[in-house]
């Protein structure tokens, strides 16, 4: 069986950075220097800055992403935003962030949730697992990861979601070490595709549509000076950026690596079809 060619993804989660006027600006910034169509790029805004940024993208090939979603459809949950409010605003959204799993107490069981309501709105879901450095000096992060994911894959069964089905080919997935986010430290490249590898592995064994074709990015403390070791790797597909997606010149590099891996996925691709 050939192995699956899948496209490369670079997403820039802004955190509770930029106001909507700021967030647009910085936007259109962006948007001129990762042109670059051979990767798929995202910028995630806060909630309040989703309109402003989805205007500023207008015609520039960037999708605009939430960084965040409810898991019901409405009701009464004061301050929250649900799917169908994303409509028009966003295509994409991060569930399980592990800062959302730390400040706002975010389940597995959560998490699977807003991936289903994701899905039946035909959001794509970046989905974020990771392990704390406790954890990983345990020898627990394979067991950490399995289970969030197992755990989502569980969740979404539950909530009417089909794993199976095709909507769910659209999920994303986005390992994090926790202690690699926001703190300088990276994982290795090696490393981090070993637990892609496992990601998919974990995915086919509950069930998942197409596993092998799951994109997974890996995410924490990437910049466009440490972008090179993930993008070089062939289990991973990407990057969720934090702290450098502010940044246009960072935002630049990574991109421009990415398309490298881009470029060399669609030759091959090319290759095999005149073989
Ligand atoms: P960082 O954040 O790149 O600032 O480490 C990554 C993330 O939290 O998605």
């Amino acid at each position: 069986m050939m192995a699956p060619v899948r496209p490369v993804i670079v997403a820039g989660n802004w955190k509770m950075h930029t106001t909507p006027t700021e967030a647009a600006a910085l936007a259109r910034s962006i948007a001129v220097v990762i042109d670059e169509p051979t990767v798929t790029r995202v910028l995630c805004p806060p909630f309040v800055a989703l309109g402003s940024v989805a205007g500023a993208l207008v015609g520039t090939g960037v999708a605009v992403g939430a960084q965040n979603v409810h898991h019901e459809a409405s009701g009464a949950h004061t301050g929250e935003i649900s799917a169908a409010m994303l409509e028009g605003l966003a295509t994409w959204v991060i569930c399980g962030h592990s800062e959302r799993r730390r400040e706002a107490c975010e389940t597995d069981d959560l998490i699977g949730r807003k991936v289903a309501r994701a899905l039946e709105h035909g959001l794509r879901p970046i989905l974020a697992v990771g392990e704390t450095s406790d954890q990983r000096d345990a020898g627990d992060a394979a067991r950490v990861v399995e289970r969030q994911l197992e755990g989502a894959a569980t969740a979404l069964r539950a909530a009417g979601g089909d794993p199976t089905g095709p909507a769910a080919a659209s999920l994303v997935v986005a390992y994090e070490p926790v202690w690699a986010i926001g703190t300088g430290r990276t994982a290795h490249g090696v490393d981090a595709a070993a637990m892609a590898d496992l990601i998919r592995m974990t995915l086919a064994s509950v069930g998942w549509a197409s596993a092998d074709d799951v994109p997974v990015l890996y995410g924490g403390s990437v910049t466009a000076a440490s972008a090179a070791e993930f993008l070089a790797e062939p289990s991973l597909d990407g990057a969720l950026v934090g702290g450098a997606s502010l940044k246009p010149d960072e935002m630049a590099g990574i991109v421009a690596r990415a398309s490298l891996t881009a470029r060399a996925r669609s030759e091959t691709a090319a290759a095999r079809r005149t073989r």
